[in-house]
């Protein structure tokens, strides 16, 4: 029997990472991290000191792992453990541009495939485009969402807690941004697919989230 799929796709910031690894917790299943992976490989390429259009033609020699244990998730290149560094604001800034790499995302799409065939009983896997392109057979497809505000508050205070730019403000504006280059891209956009459950977390919590997106998996399986 294959593995229940769970996409769970939406803007930066609308709390995707915390309500898939919840999720995935509460019914055992796996969990996998697809902007951790995209970030990984900007880690990778900015550290290489490739741009956009050089990376292309060196993907071989950028090896990407990624952990699918909800309670301890990690992201390694070449065997060096990146979870931290990929977070910095510099992959922040430059991701969309890389991302946008037809290459870079055949590559990438390819592993998420394969970590959903090696998956046990199921996988929830986040990102922008794993209910529109990834998994379009996934079990459940979510679209998940808040008001740009209440991103950019929950935002700010993560990056508080890493010791980065706390502002509002600052947070809004580089989420608006990443918002419109991964919405705005050629390759595989940032949109709602047809048959996914849009959830708007704006005005609910964290637990109220999961236990919704947890309910509605439960109906489908
Ligand atoms: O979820 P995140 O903010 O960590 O994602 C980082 C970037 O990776 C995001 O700006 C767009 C890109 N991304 C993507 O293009 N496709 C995905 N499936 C996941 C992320």
């Amino acid at each position: 029997m294959s593995a229940v799929i769970v996409a769970i796709d939406g803007p930066s910031g609308s709390g995707k990472s915390s309500v898939s690894k919840g999720v995935a917790s509460r019914l055992r299943y796996e969990y996998l991290d697809t902007g951790a992976m995209y970030r990984a490989l900007t880690w990778w390429a900015l550290d290489k000191h490739l741009s956009p259009d050089q990376v292309a033609d060196r993907l071989d020699e950028c090896a990407i792992m990624s952990g699918t244990d909800p309670e301890a998730p990690f992201v390694t290149v070449n065997a060096i453990d990146v979870s931290e560094a990929i977070r910095t604001p510099e992959v922040t800034a430059a991701v969309s541009a890389y991302s946008a790499v037809p290459q870079v995302r055949t590559m990438l799409v390819e592993m998420q495939r394969e970590a959903a065939a090696n998956a046990g009983s199921g996988l929830v896997a986040e990102g922008r485009d794993l209910g529109t392109v990834v998994f379009p057979d996934a079990t459940l497809k979510v679209y998940l969402t808040a008001d740009v505000e209440a991103r950019a508050q929950r935002r700010a205070a993560e990056n508080a807690q890493r010791g980065q730019d706390a502002d509002v403000a600052d947070t809004h504006e580089s989420l608006a941004a990443r918002d419109a280059a991964d919405s705005g891209r050629a390759v595989s956009p940032l949109q709602v697919a047809d048959d996914a459950v849009q959830v708007d977390a704006t005005f609910m919590t964290l637990p109220e989230v999961i236990d919704h997106v947890t309910a509605l998996v439960q109906e489908r399986v």
